[in-house]
């Protein structure tokens, strides 16, 4: 990643719930990391461990209650003005989860895709619109004869397509996919994720691809950064992390991958992630620290001194 630029940078970013009462919930603790302009990094964790949060506060659908994210080195947090907030709005887009709540049933779906066009005023005619609207649609392998449908009348994977459309609209540079493909039979999966994978060559866009489990996410990352109860724990290149996952809650992840071979699917071992494995006393530092260049670890520097031997001797 020498040399790359950094198109988002997130640091130490806190999304506290209900901060002071006694339901408080730190969704997103403290939580820091770069993404570099045109790669897509995965962000994987099981339900509840606050990846949504992360997008959702990256993209400020929620203020952040500590840290900072900066866009091509400029904060988007803290007081903008109207047009500054526009800007970001233009080049930062979400693509959810649930295709089927994310559309407004209500609406055409030459609507639901010009929504972005209207609001950043990008076409100057009714007809540049529509044109808009067109192209958009056989840019995620829909039709033009599809504008005039309503979502209902559409299956999982078109509707994520729409969803896409509706994103690439605004020409943004930077996406977060909140679990895409979660909804989608397995048999669509690969094609939404073979879409956005071709949009993002086309186009040059930057993905945080936000999966809560291992499976896909390798195929479509080239970096990996693994969550555990708002903090991240584990970052590395896919290849690094598959190959040599360190954290105890990463392996437990990558064991409960299903294998197509019958015989590794046999041997598959589940482990179970145990927070009490690291025993850590009150005055051990517990903080990512880099193990080999780029793989990063939340650990003690006990815990170091481990994790760099493991890495010897599976090597
Ligand atoms: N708007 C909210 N208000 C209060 N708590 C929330 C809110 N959104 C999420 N949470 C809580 O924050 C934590 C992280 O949620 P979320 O980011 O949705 O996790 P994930 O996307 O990894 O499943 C969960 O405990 C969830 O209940
Ligand atoms: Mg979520």
């Amino acid at each position: 990643m020498e040399g790359r630029k950094v198109l988002l940078e997130v640091k130490h970013l806190k999304q506290y719930f209900n901060q002071g009462k006694p339901n408080m919930v730190k969704a997103v603790d403290d939580v820091s990391f770069q993404i570099y302009e045109g790669e897509t990094l995965g962000l994987v964790g099981e339900s509840g461990c606050g990846k949504s949060t992360t997008g959702r506060t990256i993209i400020r659908l929620y203020e952040a209650t500590g840290g900072k994210v900066l866009f091509r080195g400029k904060d988007v947090h803290g007081k903008k003005s109207k047009k500054e907030l526009k800007e970001f709005n233009h080049k930062m887009q979400m693509i959810f989860q649930d295709p089927y709540a994310s559309l407004n049933p209500r609406m055409k779906v030459s609507d639901i895709i010009a929504e972005g066009i209207d609001i950043h005023g990008l076409a100057k005619t009714k007809e540049e619109r529509m044109e808009k609207v067109y192209e958009l649609l056989e840019t995620v392998g829909l039709s033009r004869e599809h504008a005039n449908r309503y979502p209902h009348e559409f299956s999982g994977g078109q509707r994520q397509r729409i969803g896409i459309a509706r994103a690439l609209a605004v020409q943004p540079d930077f996406i977060i996919a909140d679990e895409p493909i979660s909804a989608l039979d397995v048999s669509i999966q690969a094609q939404v994720v073979n879409l956005l994978k071709d949009l993002q060559k086309e186009k040059g866009l930057t993905y945080l691809f936000i999966a809560h489990d291992l499976s896909m996410v390798k195929y479509i990352s080239d970096r990996i950064g693994v969550m555990y109860f708002g903090k991240l724990v584990e970052l590395a290149t896919s290849e690094d992390l598959y190959d040599h996952p360190l954290h105890p809650y990463t392996k437990s992840l990558l064991s409960a991958i299903p294998q197509p071979d019958p015989i590794s699917e046999r041997l598959r071992k589940r482990t179970e992630y145990n927070p009490a494995v690291h025993g850590y006393t009150p005055d051990e530092e517990v903080k990512m620290r880099e193990i080999s260049p780029g793989h990063f670890v939340m650990c003690s520097e006990k815990e170091y001194n481990q994790y760099q031997k493991e890495r010897l001797v599976v090597k």
